[in-house]
């Protein structure tokens, strides 16, 4: 007999009412060392996911995240639901996949899919391997007097950062509607990755940040998204959604937290 696999499994237990397909290899940079893994799991994953769903509980709502990675070179700005695709990552170009295939089986099988078109969303809790956190983290340590500098990539990036708990709201809140549909999720502002920077370092009273930042240049990527900056009038209208923290508040809240961290972890 067939062995059964493991996401059928877990969904005949779980017997769920809501499904977030979250799981990914996330990580942009690592997409081009790995993309055929990126491919498997970020692409390929979610019809896994769809598949075992549509068998066991087809009835059950399906949340995919999606990714502003997926505009990558970008054709118009700001981005909102209809704006065409041009992803410059093998993980855009896996995301990208996800994306439509999660419509295709809304429309193959009348089931509950939709797919949240989040823009970058940080918090605390964010990975060290991500822009954010990594500064962060950086300042933290440069205002203990644990180390003098931190090293980035390119800082002319732009990203429509906000805060990671107002865009959980957004996805719980499109699977709460009466009809499927896709959703742009973003603060409708963008900043560049040195103006993150600035901004980290102003939080710990430190003004010449640019004294404690080593650019190296293989932090930069293969095929760079220079500019995202999302429009997220529909999720506004339909969800009653928008952002409630700042970008000022939610560096603060990044570098404050990782100050403590640090603090406690050297006791
Ligand atoms: N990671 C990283 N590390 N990025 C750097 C660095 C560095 O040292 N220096 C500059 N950057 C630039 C990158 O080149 C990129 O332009 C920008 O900072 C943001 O990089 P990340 O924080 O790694 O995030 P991302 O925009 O590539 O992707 C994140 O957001 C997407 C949208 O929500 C990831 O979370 C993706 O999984 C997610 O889909």
């Amino acid at each position: 007999m067939a062995k059964k696999s493991a996401l059928i499994t877990a969904i005949e237990k779980s017997d769920p009412d809501e499904i977030y397909n979250l799981a990914a290899q996330s990580f942009v940079e690592t997409s081009w060392s790995q993309p055929v893994l990126t491919g498997e799991f970020t692409a390929l994953g979610v019809t896994r996911m769809l598949e075992a769903q549509r068998q066991i509980k087809s009835k059950a709502k399906f949340y995919q995240a999606s990714s502003s990675e997926m505009f990558g070179m970008v054709k118009e700005s700001p981005q909102n639901e209809n704006t065409p695709f041009h992803p410059r990552s093998p993980y855009g170009v896996a995301k990208v996949y996800g994306h439509w295939i999660t419509i295709n089986y809304r429309e193959s099988y009348d089931m509950f899919c939709v797919s949240g078109i989040l823009f970058n969303h940080e918090s605390p809790s964010r990975g060290l391997e991500f822009v954010t956190r990594k500064i962060s983290h950086g300042v933290a340590k440069i205002h203990l007097g644990q180390s003098d500098h931190v090293v980035l990539g390119n800082l002319a990036a732009k990203r429509d950062w906000g805060f990671a708990g107002d865009y959980v709201r957004a996805m719980w809140l499109m699977l709460q509607q009466q009809k499927p549909q896709d959703f742009v999720v973003a603060t409708g502002q963008n900043h560049s990755v040195s103006e993150f920077a600035q901004e980290a370092f102003k939080v710990v009273g430190i003004d010449n940040w640019q004294k404690y930042v080593k650019v190296s240049k293989e932090l930069f990527r293969p095929a760079e998204v220079d500019f995202l900056i999302g429009d997220a009038t529909r999720a506004k209208k339909i969800l009653g959604w928008q952002t409630q923290t700042s970008f000022e508040d939610l560096v603060k809240m990044m570098v404050e937290s990782d100050i403590e961290l640090l603090k406690k972890n050297s006791k």
